[in-house]
């Protein structure tokens, strides 16, 4: 219900204004369904079904018409991801515990392509803000509980580039270079696939079960 009012609202956001007044709008959406805590449990219950079925996907919504999906990631205590560009818009929300966003200054001069951090957002539950890219950052999780956020993210028109959607980076003989995960031999994959899953389902679980 709540998921499904999300996405009819998102759909019925007029896009002409620009990307600016398109996210700000998709964040008023979501505002009151975070903080009624129904967008929560609505979630939660969709993670739980997704695992229960075997499905390994981080997203719970593709739109390929209106071009966004919603997704939604667990970070373990400690937990950073790498660092990332997106070259679509997004926004993203806590629906659970606390999320640091590290944003970073690509330097292109440095000899080790070094990143400087440029900036530290802790966001509290229920916070909600947006990526307009270019934006190179990492997410994270610095408390001891699991966090959860859900991001709602723009789809690059055509199919075969949303692969490229995201460019990520890992560091190589001291400095950062592009890395596709998609790259990373099948086993590795499905090993950390498979272990994401495993936490995103007990999470869920949990949560639903303290009704929290
Ligand atoms: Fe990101």
């Amino acid at each position: 219900m709540n998921i499904a009012s999300l996405r009819l609202s998102i759909n019925g956001v007029d896009r002409s204004r620009g990307i600016e007044a398109f996210t700000t709008d998709v964040r008023t959406i979501l505002r009151p369904l975070f903080l009624g805590g129904r967008l929560k449990r609505e979630v939660l219950e969709q993670v739980v079904a997704n695992c229960e079925a075997g499905n390994m996907d981080d997203h719970i919504v593709v739109d390929e018409q209106n071009l966004y999906k919603i997704s939604v990631f667990f970070w373990p205590p400690g937990f950073y991801n790498a660092p990332h560009v997106h070259k679509t818009w997004a926004v993203a929300g806590v629906l659970h515990n606390v999320v640091t966003i590290k944003t970073y200054d690509m330097n292109h001069f440095s000899r080790k392509n070094e990143f400087v951090l440029n900036n530290t957002f802790v966001a509290t539950e229920n916070r909600i803000g947006r990526v307009i890219p270019p934006c190179l950052h990492r997410v994270g999780n610095d408390t001891a509980g699991a966090s959860i956020s859900l991001h709602v993210v723009g789809l690059s028109e055509l199919a075969e580039e949303r692969a490229s959607d995201t460019v990520w980076y890992r560091k190589e003989g001291g400095r950062f270079v592009e890395f596709e995960p998609r790259d990373i031999p099948a086993p590795e994959f499905y090993a950390i696939k498979e272990k994401q899953v495993r936490y995103r389902y007990l999470v869920a679980e949990e949560l639903l079960r303290r009704g929290s």
